[in-house]
Formats: C-alpha cells, structure tokens, sequence
C-alpha cells in the first residue's frame, strides 16, 4: 500500500474530522501518501481528491462537521458509478480506502471490495450509535452531551411554566440517544423503538407523577419511536384529551449532530484512524475497526451492516425507577 484515500459519508457526526486527522497523521507517520476525497462517494466518482499531509489537518480535531464534506451518493449504488469511482482511484495511484460512516457507507464499500478487490477499512461515524461490533460510534457521544445540555435549558422554561414537554431526538431507527440523554437528562418518560410504551401507559405514568406532586415533566422521544403518534400528534391528543396539562413540544433535530467533539470522541476517532491504516498496512481488508470495552476491535464490515445493536435494558429499569 502506498496511497491511502479516505472519505466521509451519510450524515455528518462530531469527530469525523478528528478521524480524518488521524488517518492523515498516521500515513504519514508510516511513510505513505494520504489523499482526501471530497463529498464521499459521488466525490470518488468525479475524482474529486486532494493530496493531504500533516500540516493540512492542523486545528480540525475540535471541529464538527467534515472537512470534506459528506453525501449520500445514487451513482456509487451502480455498477457504472462503482467503475467510474475505480478509475479515478486508479488514475490517482490509490490503492486503499478509509471509510469514515455509518451502515449505508459500509455497505457501498464492502460491495466495492467484492467488485474490485479494492483494500477497505470502515471508521464509524454516525450519532446514532447503531453500529454492530462498536460499543460506540463517533460523534455519539457528543451528541448525548448536546441534548442533555438542550434539556436542561428546556427544564428551566418547564419548571417555571409547571408544563409538560415532548422532546424528540434523533437516532433513526434506534433509541440509544433518547436512552442515555434521557437518563442523564433526567426525564420523567423516555419513548425508544425497541420498547414500545404505549400510549395508555405514558398517560397513566404522567398523571402518577402529577399526583405525586411533580408540575412539570420531561418525556424524550425517539425520532424512530413507534408509539403510532407524532409529536406534534401526541401534543395534540394531549391537548384534547387531557387539558390539565399544558404541553409543549420542541425537536433538537439538526443541532445534535453539530458541534465541537467531546474528548471522548476525540480520542476514539484517534485510536480508530490509526488501527485503520495500521491494519491496512498490514494487509487487512473489509473490516470495521471500533471500541469494545475500551480495545480497539475488528468487525467484518459484512457483521457491521447485518448485526443488530442492542439497547442496555438495565437502562430502562433505571429510567423507570429514577422517574418515581
Ligand atoms: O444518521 C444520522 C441522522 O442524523 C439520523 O439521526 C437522522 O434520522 C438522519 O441522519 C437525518 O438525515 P438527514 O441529514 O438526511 O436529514
């Protein structure tokens, strides 16, 4: 291996650009060429690099977003995309791949590795954190930070206004920002996919905890929940069914994958972009590399895109117990 490309893809997440750092860094710590490749890729189809060194990744580790740019690209889901993508790598001398994303990256790679036996090495990066064979992906854990930090603020305005507050997260079809924000935010409800509350339930839990003395309440919603509402549908169930409560709704959406990256995040995509390359030059392929208590692990990426992850039902039990 001589020149190693590497990309972001899918949504971006906070510490993608530390990655990119780290894969940089570590090429040239190795003595290889690193070359960048824009928009992920639909950059890789337009032979859309640019050569990278050391000195062109300074001051990004504590920079969200990407610095180069992510999509998500139609053309590489074809054979003719997958072959134009393969001829600019060719004509540019590359003769590796560092795919910082989420399942629908890896999946165009792993089916790029089969077409043209082209090395390949997967970095998750996504806030959901709905990877296989990683405790946690990149970017994360910073986004848990960001909604904790959101709900607070909106527990000072509820408090005050003795109301009650639907707040949804993101995490597409999986719970675990609404989980673990939930818990450290300390809502009253937490609405997941994998566990489905029911409406009845949330109601009755509510009043419980109005008669209790509590005025105001904070339930967290997945985005992917399957309660069968909206949250502007539940908002208005609530408010035609139940008007003794004065509810409010507000969706973080875009913010929570925004910001500067926390140091746990940083860290991890620093490790993960070194065993990257380290096991591209190594002669590895087709795998993940990702945390699994706190050892840097390999996953076939085939395992990544088909495993399913597991939210931690002890956490429900905490939530449940905390919310008395
Ligand atoms: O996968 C990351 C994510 O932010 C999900 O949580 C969300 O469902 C989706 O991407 C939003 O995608 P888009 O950037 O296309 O709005």
């Amino acid at each position: 291996i001589k020149k190693i490309g590497v990309l972001t893809s899918g949504g971006d997440s906070p510490g993608m650009n530390a990655a990119i750092r780290s894969v940089v860094r570590t090429c040239s710590y190795h003595k290889i060429e690193c070359v960048g490749i824009y928009r992920g890729y639909q950059g890789m189809i337009e032979g859309d690099f640019i050569e990278m060194g050391p000195r062109s990744v300074h001051n990004i580790i504590n920079k969200g977003g990407t610095i180069l740019k992510s999509a998500r690209s139609k053309d590489f889901r074809t054979p003719e995309g997958r072959k134009k993508a393969y001829d600019e790598l060719t004509k540019a001398g590359v003769d590796a791949l560092v795919i910082i994303g989420g399942d629908g990256s890896f999946t165009g790679a792993e089916i790029f590795n089969r077409e043209y036996g082209f090395p390949v090495m997967g970095i998750p990066g996504t806030i959901d954190n709905d990877i296989f064979g990683t405790s946690h992906t990149l970017g994360y854990d910073t986004a848990l930070n960001t909604v904790v930090e959101c709900i607070d603020k909106i527990r000072d305005t509820a408090s005050s206004h003795n109301r009650l507050f639907f707040v949804e997260v993101m995490g597409r079809d999986a719970g675990h920002i609404a989980l673990n924000a939930g818990i450290g935010a300390g809502a009253e409800e937490i609405l997941i996919p994998e566990a489905d509350l029911g409406l009845d339930r949330l109601v009755e839990s509510l009043m419980k905890s109005k008669a209790s003395g509590k005025s105001s309440s904070i339930v967290v919603i997945a985005e992917g929940d399957k309660i069968g509402k909206s949250v502007f549908e539940l908002k208005d169930y609530f408010d035609l069914n139940l008007p003794e409560y004065d509810v409010r709704v507000s969706v973080l959406g875009h913010m929570q994958r925004g910001g500067s990256p926390s140091c746990f995040d940083r860290v991890l995509a620093s490790r993960l972009g070194v065993k990257a390359v380290e096991c591209l030059l190594a002669g590895k392929s087709n795998f993940m590399v990702g945390m699994l208590n706190d050892a840097v692990t390999l996953t076939p990426l085939l395992h990544a895109i088909k495993g399913h992850t597991e939210i931690d039902r002890e956490l429900l039990r905490v939530s449940e117990i905390m919310s008395v």
